[in-house]
């Protein structure tokens, strides 16, 4: 096998309140990468998009990630990654994640490893630490494992696939920028008890909101006192985004990731639709620049096509 392209999903990490734990892979938008096999040892990784990401292996996650599985399997064959971007970097939707399970994948693949899903998010996490300066796996996790994952531990990456029901998730990227690294330095360091009693109640009503398919629960448990009272006022128009979503009958929603993603869940694609517009209307009004997506969960993670 001389070639290798995947296709590797946009995510949407925390749900509110599973800040870090929990992570959905979206149909919509993917990535395409593809991995050659070339004459010597180097890793040359080359663009089709236009977002000047590097080429210089050690500073693209792309070829963090590849150095790590060439080490690992102590081989020096040499390899050409051509990446195509659909998903717009520093947007929210995981990715900087997109590229490192994909290239993963895609490795795995291509250097017939076999290694399994976990050992693939361990080898990702190199490369998003790059990214964000920090070891979470939320949106890695369901980058690889496809559907919705709860990480229960991440040192461990003790993951757990989780049933859902049909869901439509819309998504509104306002094109202003907020840096991962930036959006956790904020994040306070200690918790009240009673914000944290409130965190985990509505983590714990989701999660079995979910697998129950039960869409009020689920509705009542899209709620996050930890990370939104702090990132939230970095978007403009959050407030109305979600006020407006809920008045047209979505379950719910707030920040994708770290931002400056919103993302609305809906029980229909039409409500999801109906959301699609509000949120354009919000950003046309406040005259920012802005790109929507409505997808449904990609039962399946990166794939190879
Ligand atoms: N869970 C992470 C955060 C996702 O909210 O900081 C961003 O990569």
């Amino acid at each position: 096998m001389n070639s290798v392209t995947v296709h590797t999903p946009a995510t949407l990490s925390n749900l509110c309140s599973g800040f870090d734990i929990l992570g959905m892979a979206l149909e919509q938008p993917y990535d395409v990468i593809t991995i050659n096999k070339i004459e010597g040892k180097d890793i040359v990784i080359k663009h089709l998009d236009n977002y000047g990401l590097s080429t210089d292996p050690k500073q693209n996650i792309a070829g963090v990630v590849m150095e790590a599985m060439r080490k690992n399997l102590q081989t020096e064959q040499g390899f050409e990654i051509i990446i195509d971007k659909k998903i717009k970097p520093g947007s929210g939707i995981g990715s900087s994640a997109a590229s490192a399970a994909g290239v993963a994948v895609a490795a795995n693949e291509i250097l017939q490893a076999n290694f399994n899903k976990q050992q693939l998010v361990q080898f990702a996490m190199e490369g998003e630490v790059l990214a964000s300066g920090s070891k979470h796996a939320d949106n890695l996790a369901p980058c690889i494992y496809g559907g919705l994952v709860l990480i229960r531990d991440t040192p461990t990456l003790d993951i757990i696939p989780l049933n859902t029901p049909e869901l439509f998730i819309t998504i509104v990227h306002p094109q202003i920028e907020i840096k991962t690294s930036y959006a956790r330095s904020i994040l306070p360091k200690d918790l009240p008890l009673k914000t944290a009693i409130t965190q985990w109640a509505n983590v714990a009503g989701l999660v079995t909101g979910f697998i129950q398919h039960d869409y009020s629960l689920i509705s009542r448990s899209l709620k996050d006192v930890v990370a939104e009272p702090v990132r939230s006022p970095l978007i403009p128009g959050f407030d109305e985004v979600r006020e407006r979503s809920m008045q047209v009958g979505a379950l719910g929603g707030g920040i994708s990731g770290s931002g400056p993603s919103l993302f609305m869940l809906s029980r229909t694609a039409e409500i999801a639709n109906e959301v699609e517009k509000e949120m354009r209307l919000v950003y046309v009004k406040l005259g920012i620049e802005f790109k929507t997506y409505v997808s449904t969960i990609a039962e399946q993670g990166v794939r190879i096509v």
